[in-house]
């Protein structure tokens, strides 16, 4: 949508080079969302390899330019898994649990996001449109329009912006602000985080509205707004309806005996998705007799991310005993009751599983958006399935024909997955129309549009 050069920031790279060679799609999120906009444009992305003590080899890969920044050993240690992962991370999801505060750590965090605008300064075209993104770089607004006064710049938050009471913690919480405030647009997942950058920047920095998304602050206007995000639907449908995907999806079934109903689990193993709580309330239900191991069985894909943090390496140990624990007591010899992947799939292999699960348990404590309730919902182009869906994602903003659960309330947790493994398709079928209708009307592409369009006007 833009006549202005794109310019992309985040922290990780979106393709990563593989042992062989190859190259491979990033994990998470805002790696799925953004790498089709910047290939569209033809756009440049700033990043790091994800190694430490990297090179920083420009390279040209499926229609982008990668310009890494290098990080060193330390960096990764106090400013990606410390700062970022141990500091923000917990505290932008609800202080779920205890952040690190350590001035060491920040000031890593302030030398890495200075090395990030002096490359940004470095590579972009005149008059570039400069979108960073992501918790990692709050402070890239600021430091990089001391360096570059011709471009335009914007910033997204992949994940929730906390409530005053909880960013007030944050002994480093105005820098933060006045950082952002250097960008001309910022944008949220959901009102509730613009809502509460707003006050953030008013209570901690003498920032003013002006109107309602207008923020004054230092002689500028800021645009603040939610921009919720989105996945390539029709790519999505494409795939999924696919004779590949179709033979696949019915040798899983098959693979997994047939079931009456698969329950399915897709996250990153983090200690956000509530993926513990959704196993013991399956592993519950067993027990009472009210699931049944020879009709009902649960694929959990848990993709490793963030080893190096030690509330990783925890959830992961405390995730792999309940799962051993519940298959112990229920799963008969060759019938596991949980199939658990501690794997990354590809795509081509995650959307036949998405299509031959009958139930997606998406039950998260916070999520930014969660995108994997989306790609379920797109990928069902057979009209059927049933999703349950935390209240406290983004896309339960959306998403309201799916069964709406609170991931803290154990009874609930449980009577949903019941309800949504026997729910009658007369209800199913309706419930999940209406949900691939709203998807089709706002994609990623929608999104990048809407935000760019904003960034260039402002
Ligand atoms: N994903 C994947 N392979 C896997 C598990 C997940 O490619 O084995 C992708 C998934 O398709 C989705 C993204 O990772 O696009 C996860 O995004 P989401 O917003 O749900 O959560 P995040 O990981 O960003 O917190
Ligand atoms: C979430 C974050 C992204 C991050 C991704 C994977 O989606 O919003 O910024 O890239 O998780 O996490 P990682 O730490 O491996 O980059």
């Amino acid at each position: 949508p833009t006549e202005r050069p794109l310019v992309v920031a985040a922290n990780r790279l979106p393709l990563a080079r593989a042992e062989d060679g190859s190259w491979t799609t990033s994990p998470g999120g805002l790696v799925r969302a953004l790498l089709p906009t910047v290939q569209e444009t033809k756009g440049s992305w700033v990043g790091w390899t994800g190694e430490r003590d990297g090179q920083a080899e420009v390279v040209h890969a499926d229609g982008i330019d990668l310009y890494p920044v290098p990080i060193t050993s330390d960096e990764v240690d106090r400013y990606y898994e410390g700062f970022s992962n141990g500091t923000l991370w917990p505290l932008y999801h609800d202080a779920i649990r205890e952040s690190n505060y350590r001035s060491d750590e920040w000031d890593s965090y302030v030398d890495v996001n200075q090395r990030f605008a002096i490359q940004i300064a470095n590579i972009a075209p005149p008059h570039a449109a400069v979108w960073v993104h992501d918790y990692h770089l709050q402070l890239v607004p600021g430091l990089l329009r001391e360096l570059r006064n011709d471009v335009r710049i914007g910033w997204f938050n992949h994940i929730p912006f906390p409530p005053l009471e909880l960013f007030q913690r944050l002994p480093w919480r105005s820098e933060i602000i006045k950082g952002l405030l250097g960008a001309d647009v910022l944008g949220f997942q959901r009102r509730q985080g613009a809502h509460n950058f707003m006050s953030a920047a008013q209570n901690l920095l003498d920032a003013t509205e002006l109107d309602e998304g207008l923020v004054h602050y230092e002689g500028r206007n800021v645009n603040v707004g939610a921009y919720p995000i989105s996945i390539d639907v029709e790519d999505f449908e494409l795939q999924a309806s696919g004779r590949a995907t179709r033979q696949r999806t019915a040798q899983i079934r098959s693979r997994l005996g047939d079931p009456e109903v698969i329950l399915l689990g897709v996250d990153r193993l983090d200690y956000t998705k509530g993926i513990g709580n959704r196993l013991q309330a399956f592993g519950e239900l067993l027990d009472q007799g009210r699931l049944d191991p020879e009709r009902h069985v649960l694929v959990q894909v848990a993709t490793p991310t963030r080893e190096g943090v030690e509330q990783y390496q925890d959830e992961r140990r405390e995730i792999e005993q309940i799962v051993g624990e519940i298959n112990g007591r229920h799963s008969r010899l060759g019938f596991p009751v949980i199939h658990y992947l501690y794997q990354s799939l590809p795509l081509d292999e995650l959307i036949p599983l998405y299509r031959a699960g009958d139930v997606m348990l998406v039950t998260p404590f916070r999520d930014g958006m969660n995108l994997v309730a989306k790609e379920y919902v797109a990928a069902h182009v057979d009209g059927d399935g049933v999703l349950v869906l935390s209240e406290f994602t983004g896309a339960a903003d959306e998403l309201g024909e799916a069964l709406l659960v609170n991931p803290h309330d154990d009874h609930a947790l449980q009577n949903t997955i019941v309800r949504a493994v026997e729910m009658h398709r007369h209800e199913r079928r309706p419930r999940m129309e209406a949900m691939r209708k709203r998807l089709e009307t706002s994609t990623v592409s929608d999104w990048a549009k809407s935000f760019l369009d904003v960034l260039i006007d402002s």
